[in-house]
């Protein structure tokens, strides 16, 4: 039996404007925007559909015509009877509940990672000799060990930006970060900016925390009609002048799915904005070490503060986009009273990082030239090579030329992103479409494409693409009014 459901309100507030365009059955139209809400992840797998007569009712349409459209989703696989729970959403060809795994041969490019670090298995096997002394201890801090925090601090000092082992707490990954400072530092209903688009999952922290958000756009270079790229500025500066936010929470460099980098000027006007309003700044740097060939380069995002300023600067890094997300480990630097203000709430959900994992953290990161570097040249293949590969397939698509993170956002020229991966995913290729990573249904003319992936996959992934949108030509395409780009 599906434990969650979506009300009638909720569904009525996703469907939008569903019977755009008039042309077709409207039980079409409807199943159409519902499979895509599933699709895209804004109505979560086994969450139980209202009932046909109260949507129907709440429509003003006929009981009918829901129960049509109902049909059309189960028949192709959108949803499942179950029992007692009525329609229960389901993703075809996925296992019914928690089925994340992906079976046989798909191309997975719903995630923007490298490959693990060819090193990392070494680097294993020698911090095995350091685990003795730590196993003496109760293996439970919530801080981090502390040979990991003086290597933190370290890096951010080698960086630029002078760090205190006190600065420093060790997470469970730069997600745990978010969620945690999410919930930390914003009560219900508090203001938080965060740019649009953004990192779907950030997104999901900080509504969890019941932030009400306040989006500022980033526009890819080369990807919007007016000409406008990276951050809007002045949209910026309005966002903690008129809403007074709590929060913010933005990625200075590399930008995701962008991959644009905050201009120093913009670093020095958040941190005086947000100073003023007393706002705290979330600067996730996930990516921020993913320099392909970018012209200068920046310091950690707290550098650009004063005295006065850099206090509202808190840092998230991670290591699980430069050497393996499967370590799970990340940290935040931040005032140490902020720390120690993390360190007392963290309880509550988790006991502290794994030790051993840390250990092998500490020992890379007190030699990570090699693991960028090798990073860069990975990357600036494949960048090169979807730059290629889509310019032969997609002339009309605008692929911008990142020079960092890991993916590139595309526009594809129409409001076809949803369609486009329904019909990639029946192809071998998960790819996320663009308003996942937006609010309200925006970016539909907008896809993300990650740059890590190997080039036989990278060939084989955009080549199933091209057969999934030459197959788009008779698709219902969605409204443009409901999708409508936002940059
Ligand atoms: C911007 C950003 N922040 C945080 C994360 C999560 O990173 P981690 O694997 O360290 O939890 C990701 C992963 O995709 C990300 O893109």
């Amino acid at each position: 039996m599906a434990d969650a459901r979506i009300g009638t309100r909720s569904l009525l507030a996703l469907l939008g404007d569903w019977r755009l365009p008039a042309s077709g059955p409207s039980y079409l139209a409807l199943f159409d925007r519902i499979r895509l809400l599933v699709l895209d992840g804004r109505i979560a797998v086994d969450t139980r559909l209202p009932a046909e007569r109260d949507l129907a009712q709440a429509l003003g349409v006929s009981r009918t015509m829901v129960s049509a459209a109902y049909r059309e989703l189960r028949d192709a696989g959108y949803t499942q009877s179950v029992r007692g729970s009525g329609s229960v959403t389901r993703l075809p060809g996925r296992a019914p509940v928690g089925g994340h795994d992906i079976s046989g041969d798909f191309i997975d490019f719903s995630k923007a990672t490298l490959p693990a670090y060819p090193g990392l298995f070494a680097a294993t096997q020698d911090a095995l000799s350091d685990y003795p002394a730590a196993l003496t201890t109760s293996g439970l801090d919530p801080f981090g060990e502390l040979v990991l925090r003086e290597a933190v601090a370290a890096r951010y000092t080698e960086r630029g930006l002078p760090t205190s082992v006190e600065q420093v707490m060790i997470t469970i990954g730069a997600q745990h970060a978010i969620f945690l400072l999410a919930r930390v530092l914003l009560g219900r209903g508090d203001r938080a900016v965060a740019e649009l688009p953004s990192y779907p999952h950030a997104y999901e922290a900080l509504k969890a925390a019941g932030a009400r958000l306040v989006p500022v756009t980033v526009a890819a270079a080369g990807t919007s009609d007016d000409g406008m790229h990276g951050w809007d500025a002045a949209g910026l500066s309005q966002a903690f002048a008129r809403t007074s936010p709590a929060l913010a929470y933005l990625m200075p460099d590399f930008h995701n799915p962008t991959g644009e980098s905050m201009p120093a000027e913009l670093r020095e006007q958040v941190l005086s904005d947000a100073a003023r309003q007393g706002t705290l700044v979330i600067a996730d740097e996930t990516s921020g070490e993913l320099d392909i060939d970018r012209a200068g380069s920046f310091l950690p995002f707290a550098a650009y503060g004063d005295a006065a300023t850099a206090g509202s600067a808190i840092m998230i890094g991670s290591v699980g986009k430069t050497v393996w997300s499967g370590l799970r480990v990340g940290w935040i630097r931040a005032e140490p009273a902020i720390i120690r203000k993390l360190a007392g709430a963290r309880f509550a959900g988790d006991l502290g990082t794994p030790v051993l994992e840390q250990l092998v953290v500490a020992r890379l990161l007190r030699d990570f030239e090699p693991v960028l570097a090798l990073r860069s040249a990975q990357l600036r293949e494949g960048r090169d090579t979807v730059i290629r590969m889509l310019g032969e397939r997609f002339p009309d698509w605008r692929v911008p030329r990142v020079d960092g993170g890991l993916a590139t956002w595309v526009n594809l020229g129409a409001p076809i992103s949803s369609q486009l991966a329904l019909a990639a995913r029946s192809r071998g290729v998960l790819i996320t479409a663009g308003p996942r990573f937006g609010l309200d249904g925006a970016f539909e003319r907008f896809i993300r494409i990650p740059i890590g992936y190997q080039l036989g996959e990278l060939e084989r992934g955009l080549d199933a693409l091209a057969e999934s949108s030459g197959s788009l030509a008779h698709a219902p395409v969605p409204p443009a009014e409901l999708f409508a780009d936002v940059v």
